[in-house]
């Protein structure tokens, strides 16, 4: 089956078409970064950067906890309207709440924390769920009750790094790299790999 194909889903006496690429997309499990601790301005940048590797390596959205950033949430909008998607980011929900309702629909929480198991050893049983999943990072000290809420508590070796790096790292090995082939949806630029120089074409949407 190619990912042009279109196909049919019969649900009750309704027929959807689908092309094969969205249909695979809508039951693949979602992946959802959840950032706690954001102090506005002080950590915006860092922020924006742990949002735009989330999308980059193929996350489908990140929540930023309790407290409302519309500079970074515009920020991150402008990139995936120029550079594609699907991708989402919200401010300002309890990160409580987050995990509540992350909760309520059945996802999984991995919490990136130096003080957790290898990411080696933790990968597989975590690869194994069919389920979304909802992956934690902090900024400053992490509220305890995250250790006891995660379904994994994964180390990035077991040193202190940036959350960016720690996101980066579990984001390629959960995906197996293949977010290199992660396509973008409704791009209107797109940069065109280049041994020297700059280069950036148009595309008609
Ligand atoms: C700069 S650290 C600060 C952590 C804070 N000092 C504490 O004790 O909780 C910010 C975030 O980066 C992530 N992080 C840092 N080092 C990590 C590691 N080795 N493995 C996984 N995540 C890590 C965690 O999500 C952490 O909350």
């Amino acid at each position: 089956m190619s990912v042009d194909d279109l196909i049919f889903v019969v649900s009750d006496d309704l027929i959807y078409t689908y092309s094969a690429k969205r249909f695979l997309e809508d039951r693949m499990p979602k992946v959802v970064i959840l950032r706690i601790g954001h102090r506005v301005f002080r950590d915006s940048r860092v922020t924006t950067h742990v949002c735009l590797t989330a999308r980059a390596l193929g996350a489908d959205q990140v929540i930023i906890a309790d407290h409302e950033d519309k500079v970074v949430e515009s920020t991150i909008r402008d990139v995936t309207n120029r550079f594609g998607g699907p991708f989402d980011v919200q401010s300002g929900k309890p990160w409580k709440q987050a995990i509540r309702d992350w909760r309520a629909i059945g996802g999984r929480i991995v919490h990136l924390t130096a003080y957790g198991l290898p990411l080696p050893k933790t990968l597989p049983e975590i690869q194994e769920t069919d389920k979304d999943l909802l992956v934690v990072v902090g900024s400053e000290k992490m509220p305890g009750e995250i250790f006891k809420v995660a379904d994994w508590n994964v180390s990035v070796t077991n040193q202190p790094m940036s959350e960016v790096a720690a996101l980066a790292i579990f984001l390629d090995w959960f995906k197996q790299h293949r977010e290199f082939g992660h396509e973008f949806s409704k791009a209107r630029v797109q940069i065109v790999p280049s041994r020297s120089g700059k280069e950036i074409q148009q595309l008609s949407t």
